[in-house]
């Protein structure tokens, strides 16, 4: 981390500007926070990628509470979208004093030079190869996988510095390490499959019951003065799996990344200001 770490320090000399590519689905949890206070220092913009993913009021929150801070944010569907115009254009907008500083002294085609963060499975290498228009990197769900830092040229005048996906070496908060772990940025086997689900489970329950007794058929006597715990061991029951409880919890996992329960957001604006 410490060799990443001061690789995106020498490099942010040379930048413009900064792409913090998020999961919108995390906006907060999804951020690296040894990365966050080095990259305080640049012009940056934050991506919630994947937004298609995510329930659409809260990333609307989350943008409006990270401009309030004085970061510029944005909503991606980088597998959807095909030119990314609107990043694009917000990128220009976010350096259109300096542009014009440049146009002042006579250079006509300032080349911007942008750094794109991002940890593992955000969706970095889409975006990156939607922004250039060719396949130029590997996409793959292969969380922890790191690349060697790379510049890419784009058609509208944006040059791209990529850098490894990396996550910071030790999760302090679990409930980051369950988000990350759901959304499938942490390897499936770096946490127990119960406790990610039952943190999915207690997290849904609370925030959108309905979808949950409606996807697993449950009845209100099954949800209603039962521990989560109690729940999961309800649900392998109900999906015919006998007492193989992993096999539930994984099916919760897949459910979740599979939209069964629609388009959730496991991050709250507000909640982590407050400890
Ligand atoms: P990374 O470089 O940050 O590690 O991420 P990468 O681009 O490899 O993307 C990880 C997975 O996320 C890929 O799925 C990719 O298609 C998907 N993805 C990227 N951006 C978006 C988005 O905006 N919305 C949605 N729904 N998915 C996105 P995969 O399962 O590994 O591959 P595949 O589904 O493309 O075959």
């Amino acid at each position: 981390m410490n060799k990443a770490k001061n690789q995106v320090q020498d490099r942010l000399k040379v930048v413009d500007i900064v792409l913090e590519i998020v999961d919108a689905r995390l906006p907060y949890s999804s951020r690296n926070p040894v990365l966050e206070q080095i990259i305080n220092q640049k012009k940056h913009i934050i991506i919630l990628n994947k937004a298609d993913l995510a329930d659409p009021k809260l990333t609307s929150d989350w943008i409006l509470s990270y401009q309030q801070e004085g970061t510029a944010a944005i909503e991606v569907d980088a597998k959807h979208d095909t030119k990314l115009t609107k990043l694009n254009n917000l990128i220009r907008s976010e350096l259109s004093d300096k542009i014009a500083k440049y146009e002042r002294n006579g250079v006509k085609n300032f080349q911007i030079r942008a750094m794109c963060i991002g940890i593992p499975n955000v969706g970095k290498s889409t975006i990156l190869n939607k922004m250039v228009g060719k396949k130029v990197a590997v996409t793959g769900n292969k969380p922890g996988v790191t690349k060697n830092q790379n510049w890419l040229k784009t058609d509208y005048g944006i040059d791209l510095l990529d850098t490894p996906g990396i996550l910071w070496p030790k999760i302090s908060d679990p409930k980051v390490g369950m988000k990350l772990a759901l959304s499938g940025a942490i390897k499936d086997k770096i946490y127990p499959p119960d406790d990610v689900a039952i943190y999915a489970l207690d997290f849904l329950q609370a925030n959108y019951l309905d979808r949950v007794m409606s996807v697993y058929n449950l009845q209100r006597s099954d949800v209603y003065n039962h521990t989560t715990a109690q729940l999961l061991m309800r649900l392998t029951e109900k999906l015919g799996y006998k007492e193989d409880y992993d096999r539930a919890a994984r099916r919760v996992i897949m459910d979740v990344r599979n939209l069964k329960f629609g388009r959730v957001t496991f991050d709250v604006p507000g909640e982590f200001y407050e400890e």
